[in-house]
């Protein structure tokens, strides 16, 4: 019978974490599970620093950005050293499982951490970058994009005034996923990311079709892991005769009270997680798939490499003609 769960926030943090704190201790409270909440992510496993959440404990958090948990990127996790430190706080704290919120990354520990020491693990993927595999969306990913596209529409009104061309820098590590949505959300002219390169000659070419149409100014959303989103600014600078400026979104991205959607996502996931460990399983990853709560296996999701449906930028490109 499961008695404690230890919960867990690792990586960068994303809006709606709180609330997925907060709905998997209510949910262990109603089975009788105490909750041990270790602090500043791997590290409070490595120092033993926890705290007890409760339901009340835990109140006044669902609106709230960040994590009360704190966070942290612990590289030192990697170590089998560390990992078996980790195992013995579980050991000692008679931990029966472990939910994980986090990315991709927080779920490659979780696995060695199970290896090492036998207890179950669940993920929850809480990311901005929405590139956990097996799941349509991750906790955070819609606030992310609401914040990008109220920060661009804001841009947009300056670079009409002024006629310039705007090239916004969005996060999402090393994919698309978060500069796609709030392209299109924002009417960009052009979206790079990863997953699709274009160089400076393209970009050029489609921001003097646009102008040729009477497009006076120019919004395009660049995510960071496209490439050096500085250097073709200065390049378009250079080679148009348009005005060019460049503006990182940055990470206001990561913070802000979580959208209805994202608290919504952090309740239904946290559910789930702490239904399939009252069930005995583990080494899981919960998720959204075809708008069911689903769940997938931990391996699989850590080392799959989620698809970005490259057709929703043929849809940007047909609605800024
Ligand atoms: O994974 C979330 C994220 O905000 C990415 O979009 C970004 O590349 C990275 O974290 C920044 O990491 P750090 O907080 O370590 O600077």
């Amino acid at each position: 019978m499961v008695k404690t769960i230890g919960i867990v926030t690792s990586g960068g943090d994303a809006p709606g974490m709180n609330a997925a704190i907060r709905a998997v201790t209510r949910v262990a409270a109603c089975r009788d599970v105490q909750m041990l909440g270790f602090e500043r992510g791997w590290d409070g496993l490595l120092s033993n620093c926890y705290r007890k959440l409760t339901p009340r404990n835990v109140g006044g958090i669902i609106q709230t950005g960040g994590t009360i948990l704190h966070t942290l990127r612990c590289p030192a996790f990697e170590q089998p050293q560390s990992i078996e430190v980790a195992a013995e706080t579980l050991r000692q704290n008679n931990v029966d499982a472990l939910v994980v919120i986090g990315g991709d990354g927080s779920f490659r520990g979780a696995l060695e951490l199970s290896k090492r020491s036998g207890v179950p693990m669940i993920g929850i993927p809480a990311t901005i970058d929405n590139d956990v595999y097996g799941t349509d969306e991750t906790i955070g990913f819609d606030t992310a994009v609401n914040t990008a596209v109220g920060a661009i529409d804001k841009i947009r009104d300056t670079a009409i005034s002024h006629e310039r061309i705007f090239i916004v820098e969005v996060m999402g590590r090393k994919r698309g996923f978060l500069a796609l949505e709030v392209g299109i959300c924002v009417g960009a002219e052009v979206i790079l990311i990863p997953e699709k390169p274009l160089d400076t000659c393209d970009v050029i070419k489609i921001m003097e079709a646009s102008s040729k149409k009477g497009k006076r100014a120019g919004i395009i959303v660049a995510a960071e892991g496209f490439g050096d989103s500085s250097k073709l600014t200065q390049e378009m600078q250079k080679q148009t005769s348009s005005e060019v400026r460049l503006s990182i979104v940055g990470y206001s991205q990561r913070g802000g009270s979580p959208t209805a959607r994202s608290r919504l996502l952090a309740s239904l996931f946290a559910e789930k997680a702490v239904n399939l460990i009252c069930e005995g399983k583990g080494n899981l990853v919960v998720g959204l798939q075809n708008g069911v709560i689903s769940s997938l296996d931990m391996e699989k999701s850590a080392r799959g490499s989620k698809p970005l449906d490259l057709r929703l930028l043929q849809v940007a490109e047909m609605l800024s003609v």
